[in-house]
């Protein structure tokens, strides 16, 4: 009975004080909060307070909506100051500045001071839209939380400039999950041009949300939300600001970037529902700026993206573009020159997202036709639209120069008008040229306006040249010059000077022999050293091999692939110039009974993590699905930190969108490293290369190459050696003795398993390269591996050629 009043009182007592702790929703001057207590905004929606994110341990004041699971976090004082322990005091000072502080009273973080006179009646308030603010009297606000927004767009909240006090509020992701630091991607009102909405990755776009129309952003569908939320865009002289507010107050909905570049528009629509992903930015592959290079439109068909030229339009690359590289665009096919009389008239387009607006001009008060006229004038101005589409249309938006960015959509985006030379109007649609009819007909008004406008023109096009001449990715002097149109954008070296660098492809320079001949050392006149592999006197069909390497290679990269700086192709001559990698190959190390002691068990498991990274990016990461089709110890290349890099894509495949598979009659590649599948029936796949990879792996734990290997207890090669250990239940004994002492046998073992089922008989078998990776880093079951191909090293048809005797053969046939 005693016990239960006691307690009964304490319940009381515990229950009032959580009362008073958290019913206030401001703070006086020389009041405060200490970590543990916080402010809750007067109907309960907000409170502000201090957390530690994620599961770090660091604390930080923030403010969050109080009854959403998960919690969710929508604003961070001191992100880039975390405190150490819960120590912390937010305060606001006599001075009018709120201020958190650590435990020994030093300033961690500090609202910025106002300009305005302060005095003893400011108060701190949270309010119930979650804005934390600073004011005097009823609306006299000197600071407020919405002005220094974090990684989350709350409603209400604005996104923009101020020219009146010069803010630019916009929002910055979260480092990590753990970490609100500011990180790489942000969100924020691009204003050269039309005012549009870029989500950037560091300085560069990553995904344009676009310029407003009058109901939306035309890269962002926002169908599905319109009952849920209003849009405004309030653009003029003074301010540039999105703001969006929720229509049904019984939902929560906010944006939010994440820590990975994603906008991701969330909901909660009730308290037990839980959140909802309800819009997500930038996750199609159309969605990444300007994928398809200038003047092409971007199409996601299913789900591979497609690139096409603008009608008029032809690639600047066809090789290139057609194996799917996009990236350099497409150029008119007939280039109307400034001042010819063949100004031309304007090809529709619709539901399109609009092109970026960064080298456009606008104009509200233009209509549509006044639009089309005044582009006309301007031999510069490639396209025009509606500025805004509500009521039939109004203003004007020409753009200059190149159409970047742009996607078609399905009941989505915009009409807009591209510009082309009548011959080319006439072949596509004969009925759409009737720009010359209007010709003589321009008025001394759009004249003037011309002119204004030629004049921001040239400003743009001179600081657009001023930027690209900045960017010329190589500053080599004038031992090359850059291969003119038509072909790969890499530079060319004069074989003279390629000469002069390898001191005349002299034995001592000779580092090794590739695929197709030797491979030299060569130092540059500006000290930087390189690799040289020579391909002379090359068939015909080592000529394709060589261009399928320089067209391949030169748009990857990868920080486990070798880099390609550049080629040399003179009539007999056929140079790929590389960076020079200072430790050779891995077979120069793994086979060497000294060299072997150097590279110790970190450095193996680096290299295999290594290879692994470049291997997933070539199948899964890059643009195309590259298939290698010839990894070999000596094909991994090591830099001056042990850590590898895949080269020689002499023989490398490329695969469409969803190909898996191929077949070949010419089956080139490296016995020992070759599946059976493609050995026996040239069939290729992604599992070629994975097989490839498993004979490296067990090769690398090993020292002991898989072709030529032997045991005085049986016949079988590497792999059906790793099998037989495997299967008897000691795969330790696979083990590089050198490598006893440094390896740890947990993860040895886990290496050698995943080897094992990375060379398995059958393909699908085989599992890909991300789970490999996942396998490798113990982050995934691993299943038990069934037997592997060829274990006998006796299992290749005679038919079968390795790489380097197709060359020998075919070299030999040439002379
Ligand atoms: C706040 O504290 C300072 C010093 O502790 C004092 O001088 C000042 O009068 C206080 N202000 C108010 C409004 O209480
Ligand atoms: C926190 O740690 C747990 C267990 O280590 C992990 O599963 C979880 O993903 C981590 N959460 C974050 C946000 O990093
Ligand atoms: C926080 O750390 C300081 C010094 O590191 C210590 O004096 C203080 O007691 C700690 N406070 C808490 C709440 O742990
Ligand atoms: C408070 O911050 C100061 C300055 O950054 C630092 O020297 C001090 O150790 C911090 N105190 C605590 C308890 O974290
Ligand atoms: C911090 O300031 C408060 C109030 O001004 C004071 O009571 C406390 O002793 C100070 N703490 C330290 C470590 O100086
Ligand atoms: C609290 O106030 C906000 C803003 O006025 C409103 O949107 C919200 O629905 C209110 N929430 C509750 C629980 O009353
Ligand atoms: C900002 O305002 C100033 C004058 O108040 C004006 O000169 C300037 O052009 C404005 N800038 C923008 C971007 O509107
Ligand atoms: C590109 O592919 C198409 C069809 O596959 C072919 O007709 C065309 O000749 C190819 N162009 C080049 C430059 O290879
Ligand atoms: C927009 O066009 C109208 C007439 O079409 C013109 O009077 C006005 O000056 C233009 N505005 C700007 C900013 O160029």
């Amino acid at each position: 009975m005693i016990d239960n009043i006691i307690m009964l009182v304490f319940l009381f007592f515990l229950s009032s004080h959580i009362r008073t702790s958290t019913s206030v929703n401001s703070l006086a001057v020389n009041q405060s909060i200490r970590d543990g207590q916080t402010l809750v905004s007067s109907n309960g929606t907000f409170e502000v307070g201090f957390f530690s994110p994620g599961n770090s341990s660091s604390r930080y004041l923030g403010i969050w909506y109080r009854n959403l699971s998960p919690s969710t976090i929508v604003w961070v004082a001191n992100r880039e100051t975390p405190l150490r322990n819960k120590s912390g005091i937010l305060k606001l000072n006599e001075n009018g500045v709120l201020v958190v502080l650590n435990g020994t009273n030093n300033t961690v973080w500090s609202s910025k001071m106002s300009n305005k006179a302060v005095d003893s009646s400011i108060i701190a308030q949270l309010l119930d839209n979650g804005n934390f603010l600073l004011k005097i009297g009823q609306d006299d606000i000197l600071w407020q939380s919405f002005d220094y927004p974090c990684d989350t767009l709350l409603p209400a909240m604005k996104l923009g400039w101020d020219n009146a006090t010069g803010l630019n509020r916009f929002v910055t992701s979260w480092k990590s999950e753990d970490d609100p630091a500011k990180g790489e991607y942000s969100v924020k009102i691009d204003i050269r041009g039309c005012p549009q909405l870029v989500i950037m990755q560091r300085s560069v776009n990553k995904f344009r949300i676009g310029s407003w129309n009058g109901l939306g952003f035309t890269g962002y569908p926002i169908q599905q939300l319109k009952q849920k939320q209003r849009y405004k865009f309030v653009f003029n002289a003074k301010k540039v600001y999105h703001q969006y507010e929720v229509v049904d107050s019984s939902v929560v909905s906010i944006y939010m970037i994440s820590s990975s570049g994603n906008l991701q528009a969330l909901a909660w629509t009730s308290k037990q529902s839980g959140r909802i992903v309800i819009y997500t930015g930038g996750e199609d592959s159309c969605d990444n700026y300007a994928m398809c290079g200038a003047n092409s439109v971007c199409n996601m068909d299913g789900n591979i993206p497609k690139c096409e030229c603008l009608k008029g339009y032809v690639p600047k690359f066809p090789e290139q573009w057609n194996m799917s590289y996009w990236s350099n665009g497409c150029f008119p096919r007939i280039k109307s020159v400034c001042g010819d009389d063949n100004i031309g008239g304007f090809l529709k387009y619709t539901e399109m997202k609009l092109p970026d607006t960064s080298a456009s001009l606008y104009n509200k008060t233009m209509n549509l036709v006044e639009c089309q006229k005044s582009c006309l004038k301007n031999c510069l101005c490639t396209a025009y639209s509606n500025l805004d589409i509500r009521k039939g249309g109004s203003g004007c938006l020409q753009w200059f120069g190149d159409l970047v960015d742009m996607r078609k959509f399905s009941q989505w985006g915009q009409e807009f008008y591209i510009r082309l030379p009548s011959s080319v109007l006439a072949e596509i649609e004969p009925a759409a040229v009737n720009g010359n009819q209007n010709k003589k007909k321009i008025g001394i008004i759009v004249g003037v306006i011309s002119f204004g406008f030629i004049l921001c023109v040239c400003l743009i096009i001179l600081r657009k040249r001023a930027r690209i001449y900045h960017l010329a990715p190589f500053k080599w002097k004038q031992e090359f010059f850059r291969l003119t149109k038509e072909d790969m954008d890499l530079p060319i070296f004069e074989f003279s000077f390629i000469v002069k660098a390898t001191n005349n492809f002299s034995s001592e320079n000779k580092l090794g022999e590739g695929g197709f001949g030797p491979v030299y050392k060569g130092t540059l006149t500006d000290g930087k050293e390189v690799a040289v592999k020579r391909n002379s006197k090359m068939s015909d069909q080592g000529l394709d091999e060589f261009k399928n390497e320089v067209l391949l290679i030169a748009k990857l990269q990868h920080r486990n692939l070798v880099k390609l700086l550049g080629c040399c192709m003179e009539v007999e001559e056929k140079l790929l110039i590389y960076e020079y990698l200072p430790n050779r190959s891995l077979d120069y190390f793994i086979f060497d009974e000294t060299r072997s002691k150097l590279l110790v068990w970190s450095q193996r498991s680096n290299i295999i993590a290594g290879i692994a990274r470049g291997l997933l990016y070539l199948h899964q990461d890059s643009r195309l699905r590259i298939i290698h089709r010839d990894l070999k110890t000596s094909n991994i290349l090591l830099d001056f930190h042990m850590n590898p890099k895949i080269s020689d894509f002499g023989l490398a495949r490329t695969f469409g969108g969803d190909q898996i598979e191929a077949k070949t009659t010419r089956m080139v590649g490296t016995y020992g490293y070759m599946p059976p599948e493609y050995a026996v029936h040239g069939h290729y796949s992604m599992k070629s290369d994975v097989f490839s990879f498993g004979v490296l792996i067990l090769e690398i734990i090993s020292g002991k190459k898989n072709k030529g290997f032997s045991d005085p207890e049986h016949s079988l090669n590497l792999l059906g050696h790793a099998w037989t250990l495997w299967t008897e239940n000691r795969p330790l004994e696979l083990i590089d003795k050198h490598l006893l002492e440094t390896c740890i046998s947990s993860e040895v073992f886990r290496c050698i398993h995943v080897g094992l089922l990375c060379v398995q008989q059958k393909p699908t078998d085989r599992p890909d390269m991300s789970s490999t990776i996942l396998m490798l880093n113990g982050e995934k079951l691993l299943p038990h591996p069934k037997v592997p191909g060829f274990y006998t090293g006796r299992g290749l048809p005679e038919a079968v050629s390795t790489s380097s005797n197709q060359m020998s053969i075919t070299t030999f046939a040439a002379r």
